[in-house]
């Protein structure tokens, strides 16, 4: 039998959908984030929703429409400094509460997006 992902567990579709549709405007909201965002949000949405799928284990939705993710690679022409990565995860962290997301399986969700986030980071912060 196949094992139950991480995606199912979480309820899949509409949880993700929660999540992407929580985070976005907290984004746009953050100052140290907003400016990289372009101010229509809704197609980055739509990407982010379909890699969530597939990195929680859902259907591989992204890589269906735009291949490989490289995802290190996508960011590179954004300035990710490791305070911009923290100012993300802040307010995945938020989305993650209003998704109604607790105990044993966000904590797996949560070391996932750390990971990701942190490898994400390509630049100092600006002081540095
Ligand atoms: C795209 C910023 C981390 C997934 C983007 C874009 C920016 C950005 C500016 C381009 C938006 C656009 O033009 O559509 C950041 C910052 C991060 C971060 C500041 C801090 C660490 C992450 C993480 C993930 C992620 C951890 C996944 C878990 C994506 C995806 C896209 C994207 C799927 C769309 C890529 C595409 O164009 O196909 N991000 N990101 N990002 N980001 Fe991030």
């Amino acid at each position: 039998t196949e094992p139950i992902t991480l995606y199912e567990r979480i309820g899949g579709d509409p949880t993700i959908r929660r999540i992407v549709e929580s985070f976005y405007p907290r984004v746009q909201k953050d100052p140290l984030l907003s400016p990289l965002f372009p101010e229509d949000i809704r197609p980055t949405m739509e990407k982010q929703r379909r890699f969530l799928t597939q990195f929680f284990g859902g259907p591989a939705l992204y890589t269906e429409l735009y291949g490989h993710p490289r995802m290190r690679a996508r960011h590179l022409p954004f300035p990710i400094t490791p305070e911009r990565a923290e100012a993300w995860l802040h307010n995945m962290a938020a989305a993650l509460d209003d998704a109604g997301i607790t105990g044993p399986i966000r904590e797996e969700m949560w070391s996932r997006l750390c990971f990701t986030a942190a490898h994400m980071v390509n630049r100092p912060n600006a002081d540095e």
